[in-house]
C-alpha cells in the first residue's frame, strides 16, 4: 500500500459560514449600522457594532485571498473587539477578540454557551453513540474516559513508546539526505499515534491500512456539502461511510482480542477498555471506536502542523540563534543525563525548545477558530471600556490565531520570539489566562495539550541531538483556506548525521 500522509482536512467550515455571511450581505446589499460613537455609555449595554455592507464585501475579498483570521483582524481594526456579521439577517455571528472579551466564552457552562451545531458534521465521522451525538452528560462522561486515558500518570508510561517510534523512524534515515519534512513528520506522528493510541496489534500489523483509512474518513467526512447535508449520498460521503465502517470493523476486533485475552496493554485502547459509566455499563466496542477516532481526529493534523512550522520557523527565523540555542539546550540535558536517557522528567526539563514551540504556535495556530452558540444572553466589557449585550442565538467566533498575535499583548506580534514565553517576559501570562489560546481555554481546553508538547518534544530533542538540518525551501506560506492549517506546499531540509556528545 501506498504511503500516505495522515489526513488533512480542507474545508473551513466557519469559512463557508462567513463566505455566505459576506455573500449574502454584498447580494442583498443589506445596510447594517454600527453605532458612530464606537463607545456605548458607561453602564449601558447596547448590541455590539455590526459590519457594514461595504465592510463585508471587502471582508470578502479578504476571505477568498487570505482566509478568515484576516478577515476578522481587519474587522478588529475597523469595529473593536466585539462585533457582529449578519447573515441576511437571520443568523448573527458575533466576533470576540482578545481576552478582555472571551472569559465567558471560554468559560460559561453549556447552558450559557453552547458548543455549536456545527460539530454535528462530526456524527458521521466519529459514528454513532459517541460525543456530538449524545446527551451532555453522556459526552461529559466520555470526554472524562479521554482525559483520563492522557493524563500526567498515563502519559508518562507514553513516553517510552514515543521515543522508540522516533527512534525507529529516523533510524532508517541515511548519514545525509533530503527530506520533505511535512512527509516525515505527519507520518512519525501517525506512527505515535498508533501505538499510543491504538496499541501494538494495530501499530505493528495495520498501519498502512489503518493510516489509509483515516485519511479517507477525514478527507471526504469534511467536504463542503457535509455542513449542510451530512448525509446526503454523494461519491465523498460514500467514501466516507466505507472508510467508517471498515475502521470499525478493525477496532471492534481489537477490542474484543483485548479483552479475550486479558491482558493490560500500556495504551488508550487499554484505558477505555477498562472505563465504566457511572451506573457500572462498560464502554461497547463501537463506542471506543467512536473515541479513539476522535481522538485521532483531535490530535493528529494538529500537532503534525505543530511539528512542521517549528522545524520551519527554528530553521529560517533569528538567523540560526533560535536553533542553535535549542542544540545547545540538548547538549546540556545530555551531559546532565546521559545520551541514552530520554524519559518525560527528562523532557519536561526541556524549556528552550518548549518556548520554540509555543512561538510556532502562537504564530500559526493549528485552530484558526473556535465556534459556540449564545444559549443565553450576556453581556461583557470589551477593551475599550464600553459594555456590549450579547443576545441568545448570536453564534460566537474566537480565533485563536488572532488573538495570539495581538500587539498590547505580545511584543512585535510578527517576529518570532520564542523567548518572549522565557523567564521574565512570559508574554502567555500578561494579558491572564486566556491570553495564549491556540489549545483554546476554559471548560472545552485542549485534553492532549501535555501529549501534543510531549510528542513534538521527543521528536525535535531527536532530530536536533542527531542532525544538522538545514531548510532548503522558501519559508512556507500558509494554507489557510484549511480547517487546520498547516504549511502549504513541501518543507524541504537537507540533514548530515553528527550525534551530539
Ligand atoms: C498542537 C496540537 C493540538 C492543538 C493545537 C489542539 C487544539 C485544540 C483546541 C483549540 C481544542 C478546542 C476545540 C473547541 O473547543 O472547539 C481542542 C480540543 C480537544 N483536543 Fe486538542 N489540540 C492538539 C492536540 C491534541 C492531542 C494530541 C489530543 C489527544 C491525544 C487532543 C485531544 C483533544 C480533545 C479530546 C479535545 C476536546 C475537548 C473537549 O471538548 O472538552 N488534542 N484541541
Amino acid at each position: 500500500m501506498v504511503r500516505q500522509l495522515p489526513p488533512s482536512i480542507d474545508m473551513d467550515q466557519a469559512t463557508i459560514l462567513v463566505v455566505a455571511a459576506c455573500l449574502a450581505a454584498a447580494t442583498a446589499a443589506l445596510i447594517l449600522r454600527r453605532p458612530r460613537n464606537g463607545k456605548p455609555p458607561g453602564g449601558v449595554a447596547l448590541l455590539p457594532p455590526v459590519a457594514s455592507g461595504v465592510s463585508a464585501i471587502a471582508a470578502l475579498g479578504t476571505l477568498v485571498t487570505k482566509g478568515l483570521p484576516a478577515v476578522i483582524h481587519d474587522l478588529h481594526g475597523e469595529l473593536g473587539s466585539v462585533f457582529t456579521v449578519s447573515l441576511l439577517g437571520l443568523k448573527k455571528v458575533t466576533f470576540l477578540v482578545g481576552p478582555e472579551v472571551t472569559t465567558h466564552f471560554f468559560k460559561g457552562s453549556e447552558s450559557e454557551i453552547r458548543q455549536s451545531d456545527i460539530y454535528k458534521i462530526t456524527v458521521p465521522i466519529f459514528g454513532r453513540g459517541v460525543l456530538f451525538d449524545v446527551d451532555l452528560p453522556t459526552r461529559s462522561r466520555q470526554i472524562s474516559f479521554l482525559s483520563d486515558a492522557i493524563k500526567p500518570v498515563n502519559l508518562r508510561g507514553h513516553v517510552d513508546s514515543m521515543v522508540r517510534e522516533v527512534e525507529d523512524y529516523f533510524g532508517k534515515w541515511g548519514e545525509h539526505g533530503t527530506v520533505d519534512l511535512k512527509q516525515e513528520l505527519g507520518l512519525v506522528l501517525m506512527r505515535i499515534a498508533n501505538r499510543c493510541l491504538l496499541g501494538e496489534q494495530i501499530g505493528d500489523n495495520m498501519f498502512d491500512e489503518v493510516t489509509h483509512l483515516l485519511h479517507e474518513l477525514f478527507e471526504n467526512g469534511l467536504h463542503m456539502t457535509s455542513l449542510f447535508f451530512p448525509y446526503l449520498p454523494i461519491p465523498p460521503h460514500r467514501r466516507r461511510d466505507a472508510a467508517r465502517a471498515k475502521l470499525g470493523e478493525i477496532f471492534h476486533e481489537a477490542v474484543r482480542a483485548r479483552r479475550a485475552s486479558g491482558r493490560a496493554e500500556n495504551d488508550v485502547l487499554q484505558k477505555l477498555v477498562e472505563s465504566r459509566y457511572a451506573d457500572g455499563r462498560p464502554v461497547t466496542e463501537s463506542e471506543i471506536a467512536g473515541l479513539l477516532i476522535g481522538m485521532i481526529f483531535a490530535g493528529q493534523h494538529t500537532s503534525a502542523s505543530a511539528a512542521i512550522w517549528t522545524g520551519a520557523c527554528l530553521l529560517s527565523h533569528g538567523d540560526g540563534r533560535h536553533l542553535v540555542a535549542a542544540v545547545e539546550e540538548q547538549k546540556q540535558i545530555i551531559a546532565r543525563h546521559g545520551r541514552e536517557r530520554v524519559d518525560y522528567d527528562v523532557l519536561r526539563e526541556i524549556g528552550i525548545l518548549r518556548c520554540c514551540i509555543m512561538e510556532a504556535l502562537r504564530m500559526h495556530a493549528p485552530a484558526n477558530v473556535i465556534i459556540r452558540e449564545a444559549n443565553k444572553s450576556f453581556s461583557l466589557q470589551a477593551r475599550d471600556g464600553g459594555r456590549y449585550a450579547i443576545p441568545k442565538g448570536h453564534t460566537l467566533v474566537t480565533s485563536p490565531a488572532v488573538n495570539n498575535r495581538l500587539p498590547h499583548i505580545f511584543k512585535d506580534p510578527l517576529v518570532y520570539d520564542p523567548s518572549r514565553f522565557g523567564p521574565g517576559r512570559e508574554e502567555d501570562k500578561v494579558g491572564g489566562k486566556f491570553s495564549f489560546t491556540p489549545f483554546s481555554a476554559g471548560r472545552h481546553v485542549c485534553l492532549g495539550e501535555d501529549y501534543a508538547y510531549m510528542q513534538i518534544k521527543v521528536i525535535w530533542s531527536h532530530l536536533l541531538r542527531n542532525f544538522e538540518l538545514k531548510i532548503i525551501s522558501p519559508f512556507p506560506d500558509e494554507e489557510w483556506e484549511k480547517f487546520i492549517p498547516g504549511p502549504r506546499g513541501k518543507v524541504i531540509v537537507t540533514y548530515k548525521r553528527r550525534p551530539l556528545e
